[in-house]
């Protein structure tokens, strides 16, 4: 099975994030304060999964499209803005090559998105079709992972059975189900593979059924980025550590600029 979709996690997507990141207060009212800031002429939520922020965001009233590769994680999306009874415009596109006829003042890639961009020309690739999709003068925010040496050389001859315990929720049939994960890291291409172990326990405590789903993400360098971002014609506004915008160390959350 292939995370890199989404497709196969959609439904419980919602339950092991929860889990793994606890509350998302700090994450929401960062992306609102960028909202307020700068989305007067309307928001794009890039790889906006089940909606962790075009909920919230359309809740509060703002002009909210939003765009994801995964149909079925649009598909959980669409299913809580028909319960609450919000109206936004969601679409199944690829980050690179969308093409929609109007452009956007704010526009948000949030909790890793950019970074399953596998390559430096696919990253390219999307920040100049995101460009494309911005007024002049508007604002991109996404997050991206410095290379960690010590996680790189940890990973590097990791054996097959190597799956380290990361988060226990409860699934949307209400069972119990554990997550862990194994990862191996490749210093040429700076690509994460990630492989994650998905058990599911009956009432008994036993093991009732077994997933295995593959993920692969990029780690890209602080001074990578910048060229990166000058390059595809931005200018950079801020970088903070996290979304309580602490300065910047390793973990990069970047707010950018469109130059026009
Ligand atoms: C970790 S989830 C984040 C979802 C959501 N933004 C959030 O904060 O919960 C990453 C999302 O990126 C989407 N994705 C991955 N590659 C993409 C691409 N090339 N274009 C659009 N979406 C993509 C996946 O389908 C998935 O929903």
């Amino acid at each position: 099975m292939d995370l890199q979709g989404f497709d196969h996690v959609a439904k419980d997507y919602d339950y092991f994030i929860s889990a793994f990141y606890g509350n998302s207060n700090d994450f929401e009212a960062f992306h609102i304060s960028l909202a307020e800031e700068y989305g007067k002429d309307g928001i794009l939520d890039i790889a906006c999964g089940t909606g962790a922020l075009t909920i919230p965001l359309a809740k509060a009233g703002y002009d909210i499209t939003a765009l994801d590769l995964s149909a079925l994680m649009i598909e959980e999306m669409k299913k809580k803005l028909q319960k609450e009874n919000l109206h936004v415009d969601v679409f199944t596109a690829n980050m690179s090559d969308f093409n929609i006829n109007r452009r956007f003042s704010l526009a948000i890639i949030a909790r890793t998105g950019f970074m399953y961009l596998l390559t430096a020309k696919e990253q390219k690739q999307a920040l100049l079709n995101i460009r494309e999709h911005l007024t002049d003068g508007g604002v991109l925010t996404l997050n991206t992972f410095q290379p960690n040496p010590v996680e790189q050389a940890e990973n590097m001859n990791v054996s097959i059975d190597e799956y380290h315990f990361c988060a226990e929720y409860i699934n949307h049939e209400g069972k119990r189900e554990c997550i862990s994960r194994l990862t191996a890291y490749d210093y040429i291409t700076q690509v994460m593979h990630g492989s994650w172990k998905f058990e599911t326990f009956d009432g008994h405590g036993n093991v009732s059924d077994t997933r295995i789903c593959t993920q692969t993400t990029r780690h890209t360098y602080r001074q990578e980025m910048e060229y990166l971002f000058e390059l595809c014609g931005y200018e950079i506004l801020d970088v903070y550590n996290n979304y309580c915008r602490e300065a910047a160390k390793e973990n990069f959350i970047w707010v950018v600029k469109k130059i026009t």
